[in-house]
């Protein structure tokens, strides 16, 4: 690493291919070895917050392949993965982000890679460097570095691939014209106070939409197909990857402070940031 512990511009641009492999190629593991009935191996905080075989076995593909090529950064995984590393770099994994949705079949789940600098552990103590979010249903992967600009390429291409295409924000000003993506929690308690939340947006905006993956909500306002997003309760590696692509595509990740987390995360071009921000605030 470099100045104040960020990595020189010539290792992020390897971050940011390694982020682009690993991510393609986790998708097509998911996507092509996806059972027929996939079986729910156990539930976590809730009866409705589940993992499948899938989940666990994306992660470790993901993990071997991020510690062959980088055996000293760390990495954080959705399923467990902790491991500290030295090299001051941590990579932050959702290897199914869409559980559910990849339970039932409905195809809007990716997988989200991203590599940060900083702790991850405190809320606006981290920055990313690098990330990826693998569509594998739309078979492309979306990628970005910092200052490099947010881009979607083919699944099986380098983030150089000429036939990348640039993502914008929308560029929408009016909250009544604002078609707005949102997700919900898996405790009972979480989910009472996002409805009583979802009564004040609703009558305000064009309409939601309850994709199902919050890497995709993102990856959905940084190439304008929504024109915001906000969502409450969110991880670190629900958000780490989408945050990037937000910002270098021109958008705006924020939370109740500076900084988006587990209280609340907003993502919107800087016209409708305010107004998205102070519907969920309240
Ligand atoms: C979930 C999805 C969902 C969001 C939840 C997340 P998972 O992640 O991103 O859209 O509403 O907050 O926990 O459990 O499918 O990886």
């Amino acid at each position: 690493t470099g100045d104040a512990g960020q990595p020189s511009g010539e290792v992020v641009v390897e971050l940011e291919r390694l982020c682009v492999e690993v991510a393609a190629e986790a998708s097509r593991f998911i996507r092509d070895e996806r059972p027929d009935r996939v079986r729910v191996a156990q539930t976590k905080s809730t009866e409705t917050d589940v993992v499948t075989l899938m989940d666990t076995a994306s992660e470790r593909l993901i993990h071997e392949r991020l510690l062959a090529a980088r055996p000293d950064d760390g990495i954080l995984g959705e399923e467990g993965a902790d491991v500290a590393g030295s090299s001051g770099l941590t990579w932050v994994v959702d290897p199914i982000d869409g559980t559910v949705n990849y339970l039932y079949d409905i195809p809007a789940y990716a997988v989200s890679i991203a590599v940060v600098t900083g702790d991850v552990s405190v809320a606006g103590g981290w920055t990313v460097v690098a990330g990826a979010v693998a569509d594998p249903s739309r078979r492309v992967v979306h990628h970005a570095r910092r200052g490099g600009g947010s881009w979607t390429v083919a699944e099986g291409e380098g983030p150089d691939s000429r036939t990348g295409r640039a993502l914008h924000v929308s560029d929408e000003t009016l909250l009544a014209r604002t078609l707005l993506a949102t997700g919900f929690g898996y405790a009972a308690e979480t989910r009472a106070r996002q409805a009583e939340v979802m009564t004040r947006v609703l009558p305000a905006v064009r309409d939601i939409r309850r994709i199902g993956s919050a890497a995709l909500d993102l990856v959905r306002v940084a190439e304008g197909t929504v024109d915001a997003y906000a969502e409450a309760g969110l991880n670190p590696w629900d958000l780490a990857a989408g945050w990037l692509l937000v910002e270098e595509a021109g958008g705006i990740v924020t939370g109740t402070g500076r900084h988006p987390g587990k209280e609340l995360t907003v993502a919107a071009p800087p016209s409708l940031v305010d107004e998205v921000k102070s519907l969920f605030v309240g």
